[in-house]
């Protein structure tokens, strides 16, 4: 691994020695880096081993080679933080907020009143706006559509649902969830 890693939490530079001397493990997963080092504690801890969606943040990496950014929604509990050199993590406080104005993400989810207790809601929000920007399930990397996290392109109904496929809610049925997802389908 490099001597350190450097990466990007919504747009602001982070470095994790790898040398073990350093205040930050850089064995930790993605997810206890974020809620124990970042003021970004939207991700959440659900399941621990990839299988809830609480933790969902969008990874972007460079491709120099084909000089295209690539993005991919994944499970920021099982990604850990020694391989994110070079990397760009967006979580839901990325995508807007309270002062910056919030996504469309944000926005529908709300206006549907698909958020009870909210704590799955930013793994919802993160799932469909991978979804949005080009992303194509999680931990793959698909290709880049043009698209800007701000801006979002159509999805077809069944593109939506699955978008959010891999995110469980304990509190809700899922149908105001699934009715704020199609909401984007053409
Ligand atoms: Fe459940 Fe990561 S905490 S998938
Ligand atoms: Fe409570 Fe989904 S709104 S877990």
């Amino acid at each position: 691994p490099p001597p350190v890693v450097v990466f990007a939490v919504n747009g602001e530079r982070a470095v994790v020695r790898c040398d073990g001397a350093g205040d930050v493990d850089p064995g930790a997963s993605l997810l206890e880096f974020l809620r124990s080092r970042t003021r970004f504690t939207g991700t959440k801890l659900g399941c621990a081993e990839g299988g809830c969606g609480a933790c969902v943040v969008l990874l972007s990496t460079y491709d120099a080679a084909a000089d295209e950014v690539t993005h991919a929604t994944i499970s920021s509990c099982l990604t850990l933080v020694n391989g994110l050199h070079h990397r760009a993590v967006t979580t839901t406080e990325g995508l807007g907020s309270t002062r910056k104005g919030h996504h469309a993400v944000h926005k529908r989810l709300a206006g549907f009143h698909a958020s009870q207790c909210g704590y799955c809601t930013p793994g919802f929000c993160m799932s469909l706006a991978g979804a949005l920007v080009g992303a194509e399930g999680k931990g793959k990397v698909a290709a880049s559509r043009p698209q800007p996290l701000e801006g979002f392109s159509r999805l077809t109904a069944a593109e939506a649902e699955r978008a959010v496929a891999g995110n469980l809610c304990r509190c809700t049925g899922y149908r105001a969830i699934a009715d704020a997802c199609k909401s984007f389908a053409a």
